[in-house]
């Protein structure tokens, strides 16, 4: 894993979104997975500003969302389908039919979590993942305990998971139990994974999974297992990584291998 540490939340949004551009400038058709949450919202905002401001291109790319709350129809307002048009979707020229998002109201999530893997795999698979991280370590909402061979399934939330989300809905109690999500397994056969965490909330699980023992009980530690996977955190979120200076160390190095081996 590569661990960038960056100052805050604004040069975390920014360094994700250049990553982000990076791929898709190298490959027009992209095929990405996004996530949802407050931590991408800036990365997107960013995003939709390099369209505007300097053309970046989202017209051939594809994108696979990883999760929704089953049950809310994708023009709920606290669905994640809402989310990503109001926060990426609207403000830069993607296909809508290119745009994928489980559907949360489906009436068999069975067919349908098997319909979004075939997808995948129609569109060849993912090119970059794009994850935040949940405090009891999830992504998407592969809570404690899920397998990492798990696929895209039903998934029933942590009590912790209802309580932070709780602050989208008019209530706790109107959060879903259950979320139709990617599963591990799904996300670790991506060829490129960004986790972007920020805040003092993320910092005890950061260290967890980056620093920690590879554990389905945090679930972001399966990234310890993947080839490319890279994490962009801003200090506050790294602020417990006990091996704070080599990754810095690392990030300002990186250029002399670089050059070495001629690239
Ligand atoms: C939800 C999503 C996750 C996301 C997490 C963290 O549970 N399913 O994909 O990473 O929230 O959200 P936030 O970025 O708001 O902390």
């Amino acid at each position: 894993m590569e661990i960038v540490i960056t100052p805050d939340y604004g040069s975390m949004s920014r360094t994700s979104a250049a990553i982000i551009a990076n791929e898709i400038r190298r490959k027009h058709d992209l095929v990405l997975g996004l996530a949802t949450g407050d931590t991408p919202v800036g990365t997107y905002r960013e995003l939709a500003r390099l369209h505007r401001e300097e053309g970046l291109d989202f017209s051939k790319i594809t994108t696979f969302n990883l999760d929704e709350y089953l049950g809310l129809a994708p023009v709920h307002k606290n669905s994640y389908n809402q989310f990503m048009w109001e926060n990426l979707f609207k403000h830069v020229n993607m296909s809508p039919h290119r745009a994928f998002v489980p559907q949360g109201n489906t009436a068999d999530p069975e067919v349908l979590s098997e319909w979004y893997e075939q997808q995948i795999r129609k569109a060849g698979g993912i090119d970059l993942q794009v994850l935040g991280i949940g405090r009891d370590g999830h992504i998407g909402f592969n809570e404690p305990g899920s397998s990492f061979a798990s696929r895209t399934r039903v998934k029933g939330l942590y009590e912790q998971t209802i309580k932070d989300n709780a602050r989208f809905f008019a209530s706790e109690a109107d959060v879903p139990r259950f979320a139709i999500t990617m599963g591990v397994g799904t996300i670790l056969e991506a060829r490129k994974i960004l986790l972007i965490a920020s805040g003092a909330g993320k910092a005890e699980v950061c260290h967890e999974f980056i620093e920690g023992p590879v554990t389905s009980q945090v679930t972001a530690s399966a990234l310890q297992l993947h080839s490319f996977a890279i994490v962009v955190l801003d200090e506050e979120a790294a602020a417990k990584l006990k091996r704070k200076e080599y990754y810095n160390w690392i990030r300002d190095n990186k250029h002399v291998v670089q050059k070495q081996i001629g690239r």
